[in-house]
């Protein structure tokens, strides 16, 4: 989704800061990227449709400059086009914006009303001109801004430069996410923290309704009622370099790569202020996408072994739906990045009802995070590319500890001290020549039951969202329901069986299609051989909390492969974004 860089600084170059950071933020998903900036007091906006090399042909990266902001942009209003793209400036003020402004059209019939015209469709440049409208009126931009923050109805991040004020930056935020990092005689603003790491990795988090002030060698804060306020400043504990690709072809393989070590840190690191589990009855799991499918994993192993009812919901249902719980309800959001606007909303909802809140989160301080009463991080560190893997797997982590902690039942991990190494050897299979098997077709099934299916969802996922290749989940059983007419010769199923319990009846269904030509790839952890498989992805077996960490493995560099072999953009695949932060 759109990304935020800012600069104001004696000792870089604005310019070259901004660039930088744009492009530490690529992952997030974008169309157009753009750049303002200030040289000889003047301001210079420049932007471009498509990818940030379009912008940098245009960039002259020997200009001095030591103010300025820019952005990717993620379509929102309006088509992707240099017009629509950021930065946009009305009169006095440039901006830059994350979000949404719900109330646009009202606010424009006001400005259009008032002499404003407009050169995009976008919601962004009616902020801008909004913003200079009520600086006619108030002539101080503080309170201007705080005035448009009681005006402005959605979700937003604003950067923005006032040419008559070039000592200063200033940042409002409302929902989306901000930060501002602190440097020796320099600060910056951006929507993320990989944008800051080249140069600094202290940052504090703008909350909702506050305003920064942000000069060379100061950094004020101020809230809703323009009272200064003190913000606690954090360290990220990564480098720079390792949000690098470190060798890898792509971020995705490196972060696959990355698994064993954060399995090892999401086990064993502290964690402290976690709720009294035994106080509960029933147990809601609410995420979307692959987060959601951690929450099914959850559900089954939760429900097994420590035997509490648990519903799982993807959080744009749940935010809307009614929903049954008392005082002796836990409600856990699954969020890799913390900022997933639909489970923000659900978290919100779940708060208002006075129910308790457990958030598995991997960005530290992110706004889910933040809102939860109890957090749990997932120690993936940076994810950068857009299909998750890592920190999926690092959900699975600490689901696997939730299911022991309720159930009181430590034998259940009983493997935890080999995984690490087991996931490196699983890791470390070949996977391209299965994918050589698949990567032209245009339907693959993944099939399984229990657990397994669980497991068919992720993989089935992945295939689709790196190598467009259209692919379904299906439980193993429920196939000849009807969706077995669309197998025929050659179709490629995708089949699991972890569960010695359901093994034979995996198989049967197995079975079925192969009668019906499918091509058969069989993922096992059991001993079993004949002849309803084509191919065969042994791999380790496990306790069955401890499982779906070495099942998930194989489903995700076969969606890798494929996506290679069929010559796709792996880390930032068409239309996705890595933090989904408008509903
Ligand atoms: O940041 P979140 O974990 O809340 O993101 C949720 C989904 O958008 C995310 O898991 C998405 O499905 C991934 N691209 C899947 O790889």
């Amino acid at each position: 989704m759109c990304g935020i860089t800012g600069y104001i600084g004696k000792n870089k170059n604005a310019i070259k800061v901004i660039i930088d950071g744009l492009e530490a933020l690529e992952y997030r998903g974008y169309d157009s990227a753009g750049i303002a900036y200030i040289t000889d007091n003047k301001l210079k906006v420049i932007k471009e449709k498509g990818k940030i090399v379009n912008l940098k042909e245009k960039v002259d990266l020997n200009i001095k400059s030591t103010l300025g902001i820019g952005h990717t942009r993620w379509a929102t209003h309006g088509e992707p086009s240099k017009e629509n793209s950021h930065p946009h400036t009305v009169n006095k003020f440039t901006v830059v914006h994350n979000g949404i402004i719900e109330n646009y059209l009202e606010l424009k019939d006001t400005l259009l009303k008032n002499g404003y015209t407009f050169n995009s469709t976008t919601d962004t440049e009616v902020a801008c001109a909004y913003i200079d409208y009520l600086y006619k009126e108030e002539k101080d931009i503080l309170k201007t801004l705080n005035k448009a923050t009681k005006i402005f109805r959605g979700s937003y991040a604003l950067g923005i430069i006032c040419i008559d004020d070039l000592d200063n930056l200033y940042a409002v935020r409302k929902t989306s996410p901000l930060i501002i990092a602190k440097g020796d005689g320099e600060n910056y603003i951006a929507s993320d923290v990989p944008a800051i790491l080249k140069y600094t990795n202290k940052y504090m988090l703008l909350d909702d309704n506050e305003i920064a002030k942000i000069s060379v060698s100061d950094i004020k804060v101020y809230n809703d009622k323009l009272k200064e306020v003190t913000k606690e400043t954090y360290e990220f504990e990564g480098s720079y370099e390792s949000s690098m690709k470190c060798g890898y072809d792509h971020f995705m393989l490196k972060e696959i790569h990355e698994e064993p070590i954060v399995f090892s840190n999401t086990v064993n690191s502290k964690m402290d202020n976690l709720p009294d589990f035994s106080k509960y009855n029933q147990i809601h799991i609410v995420a979307c996408g692959s987060a959601y499918h951690t929450g099914l994993v959850g559900k089954y192993l939760i429900e097994k072994y420590a035997n509490i009812p648990v519903y799982v919901e993807v959080a744009s249902e749940y935010r809307y739906k009614k929903n049954f719980y008392d005082k002796n309800t836990l409600v856990i959001f699954v969020s890799q990045s913390g900022e997933t606007a639909d489970t923000l909303a659900a978290l919100k909802k779940a708060n208002d009802d006075n129910i308790d809140t457990l958030s598995i989160v991997n960005v530290v301080g992110s706004s889910i995070a933040r809102e939860s009463k109890y957090v749990i991080y997932t120690k993936a560190g940076c994810e950068i590319a857009v299909a998750t893997t890592k920190a999926y797997l690092a959900q699975l982590s600490v689901f696997a500890l939730i299911t022991s902690w309720i159930s009181k039942d430590k034998n259940i991990l009983k493997d935890i001290d080999k995984i690490s190494n087991l996931i490196e050897e699983t890791i470390d299979k070949n996977y391209l020549d299965i994918a050589k098997q698949i990567y032209k077709n245009n339907n693959i099934f993944f099939i399984g039951r229990g657990i397994d299916y669980a497991l068919c969802m992720e993989g089935s996922l992945k295939l689709k969202e790196i190598s467009y290749i259209n692919s379904v989940a299906y439980q193993a059983g429920e196939l000849k329901h009807g969706t077995i007419s669309l197998i025929e010769k050659d179709t490629p199923v995708i089949a699991i069986a972890t569960n010695d319990e359901l093994l034979e009846k995996t198989i049967s269904n197995i079975k079925e299609v192969k009668a019906r030509g499918a091509k058969v790839i069989f993922i096992t952890n059991s001993d079993v051989t004949g002849d309803f498989y084509d191919y065969i992805i042994k791999i380790p077996k496990v306790c069955e909390t401890l499982q779906p960490i070495l099942t998930v493995i194989p489903l995700q560099l076969i969606a890798y492969e494929v996506a290679k072999l069929n010559n796709c953009d792996i880390d930032k695949p068409r239309n996705l974004a890595k933090s989904v932060t408008v509903e």
